[in-house]
């Protein structure tokens, strides 16, 4: 490997029409865990994403929300924003493929591809919807399955047979968004000529730039003939207009991937503090050693459509594409109804970050196989490897030292052969990260960790506090055991960022890395041990499993209603009887929470500026502290009692009432499911 690479690394852009869930954060972890590694051994490594924003589903949910597009995106895209910072993942730039540089960009590639002769048009005929006047995606046309007659049926497969066929096949079909039966209508389409590339794609193939299953996969794509690639979608589509083709919109899948190039430009703007000119951005592209990280299903885009897309633009191509797996969860795809369709927010609501970054570290190799989270197995894992073994080292050591020598470190190491031991292991485990291979980077610091916690059970530094004579032996033992801890943390650095800052911090060691670790740290007295890490425990978990009503806050935690602490929900007697008009007098809005503040001297109360769509911020105090992290809140649906009469209360006024169920700390907040605008009436 050259001594200082310029590296650019990309996740796949998450599409702007939903939430970020633990299946993205394979991705996103992966990727980073990498990016991190890079940077600690000294590479540039720049690292972008950004929200994939284009297409028909985004257009459509828009609409369904009453919002442009550009507002679905913007909201969305400060969402995913916030989702993966809590992750940690270290993007330089997180964008967005709605942006003039992707546009100019995706126009140059078109236009480049045109003059090179591989643009070619047709006329295609295909399913229209005659009332939304829309040309219908495969997936929006639903009808009953040819082979085995179940209704209800998307327009490619049958989710009850597993028949695949084309729309026309289905019986009665009907447009999944007006239910009206569709008609055929022709268009002209343009299309990229992918076999144009086929001698190149197929060098790409065996130039080393993939995975050997992926390499296998292409070999039999490029067997079986490339046909060429519709790039064009008739208005209405929200996209990027095509040069000279009046009401002809760029496929989504067409201007995505050069968003990989439009962020990189946008980011370049910022660090220069100019406008860089299309060819700077096209010359700046070239100059970075390129490695895209993408899953299983979107290979065919990165592998074949893409490399030729960059070859006709005159673009430099990737150095790799690494491809990985898909998450289940517990042995399943996730799913809504089985509960374990998890979003990211909803797992920080319960769980930290680095948990997940651990166990998915711990699971993920080089190969394109599916892993799997087992919350089982997570709880055991985490239990047993953070706390029991890594945080166990330094909190017994940390106290013993604080307590019996005055928390300052010995002045050299009592045993310096265990120690060169445990740096000599960086170059095996530096290695694995390099391929990918974190489960075997994590398996080697866990051997150490226990060598780490051998040792110390041998020298019992415990039984030493008590007696003056061996005060300096136990300071030498607790000193050895800090520097192999603090050794094992640079090391798990790339995979715990957040608890290595901590830990660097606490130690007074400012440098965590590979190389810093080589110098003992000795001498100097260290803060007090603060907790790093706690046990998992079983009501972590609880929630996991309850079928999820689409929004993360009608999951009810109690599903496991089995816990047998908590006391059925319906032993409150019900209310005497009203009737309707009693109830609609209440006026129960969905409110949208803008901002979520803690409220100096009520330890029960937050203070939440609630949108009700009306353009007037509202004040609601709610006793809601003790159940949730304001921060959480922001961005959620609630529901609002909006005409309840405003209330003075001593740190202001309330103008409403949010809903909640439960008390104390057991409150679970009413939401509505995804779709709901604030301001919408409740009834
Ligand atoms: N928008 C496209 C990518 C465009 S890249 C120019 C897309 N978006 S996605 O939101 O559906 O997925 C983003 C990434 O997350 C993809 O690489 C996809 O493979 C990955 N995953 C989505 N669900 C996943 C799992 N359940 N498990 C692992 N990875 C998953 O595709
Ligand atoms: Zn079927």
């Amino acid at each position: 490997m050259p001594q200082n690479r310029k590296l650019l690394v990309t996740s796949a852009l998450p599409y702007a029409n939903g939430p970020i869930h633990i299946g993205h954060l394979v991705e996103y972890i992966q990727t980073d865990v990498w990016v991190r590694y890079q940077r600690l051994r000294g590479h540039s490594c720049t690292y972008v994403c950004a929200d994939d924003t284009h297409g028909t589903p985004i257009m459509l949910k828009a609409e369904q929300e009453g919002v442009t597009p550009e507002a679905l995106i913007g909201r969305v895209g400060q969402e995913h924003a916030r989702d993966f910072a809590d992750f940690a993942i270290s993007f330089d730039y997180f964008g967005s493929t709605h942006c003039p540089e992707n546009e100019k960009l995706a126009q140059d590639v078109y236009e480049r591809s045109r003059r090179g002769g591989h643009i070619t048009t047709r006329v295609v005929e295909q399913a229209f919807d005659p009332v939304k006047n829309l040309f219908l995606p495969d997936r929006f046309i639903k009808g009953t399955c040819p082979r085995c007659h179940s209704p209800d049926q998307y327009g490619d497969s049958c989710e009850v047979c597993g028949a695949t066929y084309a729309p026309a096949d289905l019986e009665n079909p009907v447009s999944a968004l007006s239910g009206v039966t569709p008609i055929t209508k022709s268009s002209e389409h343009h299309f990229f000529r992918l076999a144009d590339f086929a001698s190149s794609l197929r060098a790409f193939t065996e130039a080393g730039s993939l995975q050997p299953e992926a390499a296998n996969k292409l070999r039999e794509w490029l067997d079986t003939g490339l046909t060429d690639w519709d790039i064009s979608r008739d208005a209405p589509y929200f996209g990027f207009s095509i040069p000279g083709a009046p009401d002809k919109f760029f496929y989504v899948w067409l201007d995505a991937p050069i968003g990989y190039i439009a962020t990189l430009w946008r980011l370049l703007n910022i660090r220069t503090g100019r406008a860089l000119s299309l060819e700077q951005a096209r010359a700046a592209w070239g100059e970075y050693e390129i490695h895209h990280f993408i899953g299983k299903d979107i290979l065919y885009f990165h592998a074949l459509f893409w490399p030729a897309m960059l070859e006709a633009a005159g673009l430099a191509r990737p150095r790799a594409i690494h491809v990985h797996g898909f998450l289940t969860v517990n042995g399943k795809k996730m799913s809504k109804s089985r509960g374990t369709f998890i979003t990211a927010r909803e797992y920080l609501e319960h769980l930290p970050a680095e948990y997940l970054r651990y166990y998915l570290a711990a699971k993920l190799g080089s190969h394109i196989e599916d892993i799997d989270l087992n919350f089982d197995d997570f709880r055991a894992r985490i239990n047993a490897d953070l706390v029991g073994k890594l945080v166990n080292i330094a909190s017994r050591c940390a106290q013993l030292l604080t307590r019996f020598a005055d928390g300052r470190l010995a002045d050299q190491l009592p045993d310096m052969p265990l120690f060169h031991e445990f740096i000599a292991a960086g170059n095996a485990i530096g290695e694995h990260y390099e391929r990918r291979e974190y489960s075997r980077a994590v398996k080697l610091i866990m051997e150490l960790a226990d060598r780490a916690n051998r040792y110390v059970d041998e020298a019992r530094p415990w039984e030493m506090g008590r007696d003056p004579q061996k005060r300096m032996a136990l300071r030498g033992i607790c000193t050895q055991a800090l520097n192999l801890f603090r050794i094992l943390m640079a090391y798990l650095q790339p995979i715990l960022p957040v608890t290595a800052a901590r830990v660097a911090t606490w130690l007074c060691a400012i440098d965590l890395t590979f190389e810093s670790v080589h110098a003992p740290l000795v001498g100097h007295t260290i803060a007090p041990y603060e907790h790093l890490m706690r046990r998992i425990e079983d009501k972590d978990l609880a929630w996991i499993g309850a079928p999820a009503n689409g929004a993360s806050q009608a999951r009810p935690k109690v599903a496991q209603a089995a816990a047998e602490e908590q006391a059925p929900a319906a032993t409150t007697p019900a209310s005497p009887t009203i009737g309707i008009a009693d109830f609609s007098r209440v006026d129960l809005r969905v409110a949208a929470v803008v901002d979520a503040q803690l409220v100096e001297e009520a330890d029960k109360l937050l203070r939440l500026t609630l949108d009700l769509g009306d353009g007037r911020p509202r004040i609601v105090f709610a006793g809601i502290r003790r159940a949730y992290d304001p921060q959480t809140l922001i961005g959620r649906h609630v529901i609002c009692v909006a005409n309840l009469a405003p209330r003075k209360m001593r740190f202001g006024v309330s103008e409403g009432m949010v809903l909640a169920a439960g008390d104390g700390q057991d409150i679970f907040l009413l939401g509505a499911d995804a779709g709901a605008r604030p301001g919408m009436q409740v009834r």
